[in-house]
């Protein structure tokens, strides 16, 4: 039996998490999405989901302040004051810088910077405020575990051994949050709690599913350096695989292993895909 809050549950990895969680019906799940009705219409329509009254749908834009606020008080009325799993699942995946170089982006540099601020704005700042508003429930909780679901585009050493170009804005925020991770652990493993980044490798949630032809270039060439760093990599995971994968390394990770802080893989190491 375990309480669980996670961000961005209306679709991908996110709906995965809220599905695998609240199968065990002595568990309460708490999904925080932007828009409330479509997800507890999606939800109440799933023949998987629908009729478990341990599932709770809040809803807060991440880069609100006030409405994460709303949902951390709103959160505690439904808990009792406490929560065992923080996991900052919701993130801004752009394809602006999906498929170019950063030179090649610079050449427009307003969209540049629309992009690069409204990624710091959702996967960084959205993150900090929701990890301060939320820690009076994970520090009254009994398991103490708060997760970001990071990218291994964020690893500076895949980045330049392979020398990865693409999605470069989207692992300068991940990189960020990584950093997130590391200094909330500085300040609060002393009273038990554990921070993690986490990596749920490559997920086939449909991103790509409109891709033009020029996009597909810059795709092909990301993918052939993927082949070149993991050639057993045989093509994107499904959510249900990596959400399993990525709960078995949060319940195995601890503070006593020396995992505070630490950036992981869903293999539980440095190996991406
Ligand atoms: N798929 C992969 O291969 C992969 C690989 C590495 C890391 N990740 C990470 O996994 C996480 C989940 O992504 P996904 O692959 O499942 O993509 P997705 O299907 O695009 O889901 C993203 C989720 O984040 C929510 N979200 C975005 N901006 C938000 C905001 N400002 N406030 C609140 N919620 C917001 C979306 O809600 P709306 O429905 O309202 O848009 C959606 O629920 C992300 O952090 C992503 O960076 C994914």
């Amino acid at each position: 039996m375990a309480t669980y809050v996670v961000t961005g549950v209306s679709k991908g990895i996110g709906y995965e998490f809220l599905r695998q969680l609240s199968a065990d019906p002595s568990s309460t799940v708490v999904g925080i999405v932007r828009d409330k009705p479509t997800t507890v219409k999606k939800v109440s329509e799933d023949p998987d989901l629908k009729g478990r009254s341990n599932i709770h749908i809040l809803e807060a834009d991440v880069t609100n302040y006030d409405a994460l606020k709303k949902a951390a008080a709103d959160t505690a009325k439904i808990t009792g004051g406490s929560i065992d799993y923080l996991i900052a699942n919701a993130g801004y995946v752009s394809q602006f810088d999906g498929f170019d170089p950063i030179g090649v982006l610079g050449e427009k540099p307003k969209e540049l910077e629309r992009v690069l601020k409204e990624l710091f704005d959702t996967n960084v700042v959205g993150n900090v405020h929701l990890y301060n508003l939320f820690m009076p429930l994970v520090l009254k909780g009994q398991t103490k575990k708060v997760i970001v679901i990071s990218s291994g585009m964020a690893d500076p050493d895949l980045t330049t051994n392979f020398d990865l170009e693409a999605g470069s804005l989207y692992a300068i925020s991940k990189a960020g949050m990584n950093m997130v991770t590391a200094k909330f652990s500085a300040q609060y493993k002393k009273d038990g709690v554990l921070f993690l980044s986490i990596c749920p490798g490559m997920v086939d949630v449909g991103h790509y599913n409109n891709v033009t032809p020029e996009q597909t270039v810059g795709l092909g060439k990301t993918m052939q350096k993927f082949a070149e760093y993991a050639p057993h990599f045989k093509g994107p995971a499904t959510p249900e695989s990596s959400v399993k994968d990525v709960r078995s390394v949060w319940e195995k990770a601890s503070i006593e292993n020396g995992d505070g802080g630490a950036y992981l893989s869903h293999f539980g190491n440095k190996q991406w895909i």
